[in-house]
């Protein structure tokens, strides 16, 4: 099947890797978790993701990331070539403090461009990893921001050159950044977990194989959803005690409609830090991109052991349309230690002030056109063009956005720049008041859907706001915003 014009491009680009067969355009997305070849260790405890090493003093973080290719053992061992950021998938946890002068060199180990954006976090234009800001193959380029204070939160990081983007995703880099406060209200005796989840397709042989022309429209599902870079991991946990999950949904494409048989979340903080007070819930919806603070208790017996569900979700998909089975993600495993309750959580978490009248309304649309045939989604009827400024904001002032999908399946929208808070979402001409408020960078939407939000730009320059689908973003479905 010949590939898409559009795909010429990021073909040209292509490093050297081994041509494998995908199993033909209009084959389905393989069934999650099998067994056979590509087979995945299970039931192994949840690793602690390894930290990128701080190299500066206090109040700094310096360090070094090289983007490249590296053998990785997803299945025992197997060798898989991957695309790695310092040879681990996923990349280095990045912890860093409010107030830290963060200054990392990105070197280009790669045979194509590459860059790193830093998914939520508020930094200066220049140093965001835009489309249009990109280190060639051998080059290198050093990130130096402030991280301001205000910012503790879970944020995650991936690289974003136009065209390109989702395949240096599916082939490893990704990796999740946590920043911290001096004043967390969370006690300290409240063991805190990282689940990265990503979504890895193997072959038979345990080789990544490349995109289906069904995966350029529904994005790009894969056969082992992974926590950690394991597969169904064991989480232990104390019976009556606590702990923080920060949960990052790193895939490319897979909502994840998460539940804790027999247990519930109570839910801290969302993409942009913690709520004004804990929020109960029994499931958590995370699209693409977007994260999550819960804290989980284990008030069954010891040894109790239940498992951290994906629940069935029908996103729409276009190509073979299917709702996605149920998953399982990691085992909760209860020690068979005496039980030992944590310090309670505080009612009041931080205070979160809804932000005021906007001075101006912004507007984009989710749209799907068919030139020759050929399915392409785009935002208000155009392909990204990065030479092409599509809305204007002013720096320092409340604007309201109001973004409709019409583009028929789920696109989760995420807009570059920092936090916003969302105001309602209105399907089938019922408009729903968000139930609290939350600083958020990423939202899903359904067909038909209009989701309106608040937010402030704090920085003059070029933002890019997208459909997180990988696919759909590294194929045009993204604007350009201009923040004067
Ligand atoms: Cu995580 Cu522009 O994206
Ligand atoms: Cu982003
Ligand atoms: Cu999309």
């Amino acid at each position: 099947m010949k590939r898409r014009e559009f795909l010429g491009r990021a073909a040209a680009t292509l490093p050297l890797l081994p041509l494998v067969g995908c199993g033909g355009g209009g084959g389905g997305t393989p069934s999650p978790n099998p067994s056979g070849g590509g087979a995945l260790p299970t039931g192994l405890d949840l690793p602690d993701l390894p930290r990128l090493a701080n190299e500066g003093g206090p109040g700094t973080f310096q360090s070094q990331i090289t983007a490249a290719r590296a053998n990785v053992q997803f299945a025992s061992g197997v060798n898989t070539e991957a695309w790695a950021y310092n040879g681990v998938v996923p990349g280095p946890l990045i912890e860093l403090n409010e107030g830290d002068q963060f200054r990392v060199v990105l070197t280009n180990g790669l045979a194509q461009e590459t860059n790193i954006h830093w998914h939520g976090l508020p930094v200066p234009t220049e140093m965001d990893g835009n489309p249009m800001d990109t280190v060639p193959p051998g080059g290198s380029f050093t990130y130096a921001f402030t991280v301001l204070p205000g910012t503790a939160g879970t944020y995650w990081y991936h690289p974003h050159p136009h065209h390109i983007s989702h395949e240096q995703v599916f082939r490893g880099l990704t990796g999740m950044i946590i920043v911290r406060s001096g004043a967390d209200p969370v006690p300290g005796d409240i063991e805190e977990k990282h689940l990265f989840i990503t979504d890895l397709r193997l072959d038979d042989r345990a080789i990544i194989p490349d995109d289906t022309d069904g995966d350029l429209l529904n994005g790009r599902e894969g056969n082992h959803v992974l926590v950690n870079g394991r597969e169904r991991p064991v989480i232990r946990i104390r019976p009556g005690s606590s702990q923080r999950w920060r949960i990052v949904n790193g895939t490319s494409a897979r909502p994840l409609k998460l539940a804790l048989q027999n247990h519930t979340f109570v839910v801290i903080g969302t993409d942009g830090g913690l709520l004004a007070s804990p929020v109960e819930m029994g499931e958590v919806f995370l699209a693409p991109a977007e994260r999550i603070e819960g804290v989980v208790t284990a008030s069954q017996a010891a040894g109790t052991s239940v498992p951290l569900l994906a629940l069935p979700y029908d996103r729409q998909k276009i190509v073979n349309p299917s709702v996605s089975p149920q998953i399982t993600l990691a085992t909760l495993a209860y020690t068979n230690e005496s039980p030992l309750a944590s310090s309670p959580l505080p009612g009041a978490l931080r205070p979160i002030a809804p932000l005021g009248d906007p001075r101006a309304i912004q507007q984009a649309t989710f749209t799907r056109t068919a030139p020759q045939g050929a399915t392409t989604f785009g935002i208000t009827g155009q392909l990204f063009d990065p030479s092409r400024v599509d809305l204007m904001a002013r720096a320092g002032q409340v604007e309201e956005w109001e973004v409709t999908n019409l583009a028929g399946m789920d696109h989760p929208f995420h807009l570059h720049g920092g936090q916003f808070q969302v105001l309602s979402r209105t399907r089938g001409g019922a408009t729903t008041p968000e139930p609290f408020l939350a600083w958020k960078d990423t939202f899903n939407t359904v067909g038909g859907e209009t989701v309106r939000f608040r937010v402030v730009q704090s920085f003059r320059g070029i933002r890019v706001f997208h459909c997180h689908i990988m696919e759909h973003e590294s194929h045009g479905m993204m604007g350009v915003l201009q923040v004067i």
